[in-house]
């Protein structure tokens, strides 16, 4: 028989009551190479138990799933055959959870996902969240026709033959959105890079200035950049997902920053500031996440409304690439993921040589 444990957050993941942090870990590395075919997602036991430290704006609950007759202590990595995650966010979005559940593929199909999916629900809901949001990943996005599930927004496909999409449909949830993945193989031509900037400038003109910096945002912008993150928080198309503002201010960038830097992840920005106003109206961030080093996750790129239709979101990532290229010469690429309603977003990714690369399904359950 199965049983459902919570990862507790340990001193170190390296313990021997870290054994289910462990396991969740080897878990979840091999679910993401089994979807992606690649290492880029591996995770780390050490860097996620440093993003599992009680923080005052997000309640994070992992589960694994073990053989009911093992000690916790006892655990191997491979005795654990699938986990699950919930994120429940305690400022705003609080009657809201995301929920992730994963099995080994060799385990599916013996109740292991609907184990860990009761067990996920009843924490979520016990906390009081009537929307839940989860996402099923997929290499590919499958053409058109009778193997493909729609969106609600019309846009973006997703197979209706994958294991994760007939669990979520058997279980009520509705396909909100797809979101495309895409890869920049890297280095790109330093010309070409440089050309974007140097055409987008010009387009943005005297009125904008950048600004960059690594990790941390430096005091004189940490109002600004509050600001920046509430408004991306609703700014991507969210479809028909039913998620609200999400309120920012300095403590908590500090908060989110300090979480950054017990992880060991690295990150470079390239703001924008209107100078005759004086305020940052946009940004993008580019991170890595240890222990991989080939992979760099494209996080938010956010233009504020008033500001666009200025090339700004090209000058952005274009500047941010050359400061990546020039930190990071060793990486191999960047991968992002954008809602395929996100013209806009995507035509900038594309011209940058962005390339489809699989895509995520979107999906929400409601209940009264
Ligand atoms: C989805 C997932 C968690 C299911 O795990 P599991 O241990 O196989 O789940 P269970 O055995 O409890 O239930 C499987 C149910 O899912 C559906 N399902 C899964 N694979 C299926 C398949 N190949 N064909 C038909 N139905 C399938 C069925 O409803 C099935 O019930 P059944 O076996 O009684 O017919 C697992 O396939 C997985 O890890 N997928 C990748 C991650 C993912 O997409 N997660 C879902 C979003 S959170």
């Amino acid at each position: 028989m199965v049983s459902i444990r919570e990862v507790p957050v340990t001193a170190t993941a390296t313990e021997p009551a870290a054994a289910l942090l462990r396991g969740y870990v080897a878990a979840s590395n091999e679910v993401s190479r089994d979807v992606w075919g690649t290492d880029d997602y591996e995770r780390d036991a050490a860097e996620m138990l440093a993003g599992m430290r009680p923080r005052p704006y997000e309640r994070v609950v992992r589960l694994v799933a073990v053989d009911h007759r093992t000690p916790d202590e006892d655990v191997r990595p491979d005795d654990v055959l699938g986990c699950a995650v919930v994120v429940m966010p305690l400022q705003d979005n609080t009657a809201w959870a995301y929920v992730g559940v994963t099995v080994r593929p060799a385990h599916r199909r013996h109740g292991v996902g609907t184990a860990l999916y009761d067990e996920a629900l009843r924490l979520a809901r016990a906390d009081g969240r009537s929307t839940l949001m989860a996402e099923t990943d997929h290499r590919a996005e499958p053409a058109p026709g009778p193997g493909a599930r729609t969106a609600t927004t019309g846009s973006g496909r997703i197979p209706v033959d994958d294991a994760g999409v007939r669990f979520l449909v058997a279980r009520g949830w509705t396909l909100e959105q797809v979101a495309r993945r895409s890869v920049l193989a890297l280095p790109v031509a330093a010309g070409t890079v440089e050309r974007f900037r140097a055409d987008a400038a010009r387009a943005a003109g005297a009125d904008y200035r950048v600004v960059t910096w690594d990790d941390r945002v430096p005091d004189e912008w940490l109002d600004e950049a509050a600001a920046l993150y509430t408004e991306m928080s609703v700014a991507p198309p969210l479809g028909g997902l039913d998620y609200e503002q999400d309120l920012w201010d300095a403590a908590r960038v500090r908060d989110h920053e300090d979480t950054h830097r017990d992880r060991g992840t690295r990150s470079w920005t390239t703001a924008v500031q209107h100078v005759p106003t004086g305020r940052l109206v946009g940004y993008t961030t580019l991170q890595q996440i240890p222990p991989v080093r080939d992979l760099v996750h494209q996080e938010d790129t956010l233009v504020a409304q008033g500001h666009r239709g200025h090339r700004l979101g090209m000058l952005l990532k274009a500047v941010n690439l050359q400061r990546l290229a020039a930190a990071r010469p060793d990486a191999r690429r960047v991968a992002t993921w954008n809602a395929e309603e996100n013209d806009h977003m995507l035509a900038i990714n594309v011209a940058l040589g962005f390339r489809p690369a699989g895509c995520s399904g979107e999906w929400q359950l409601t209940s009264g």
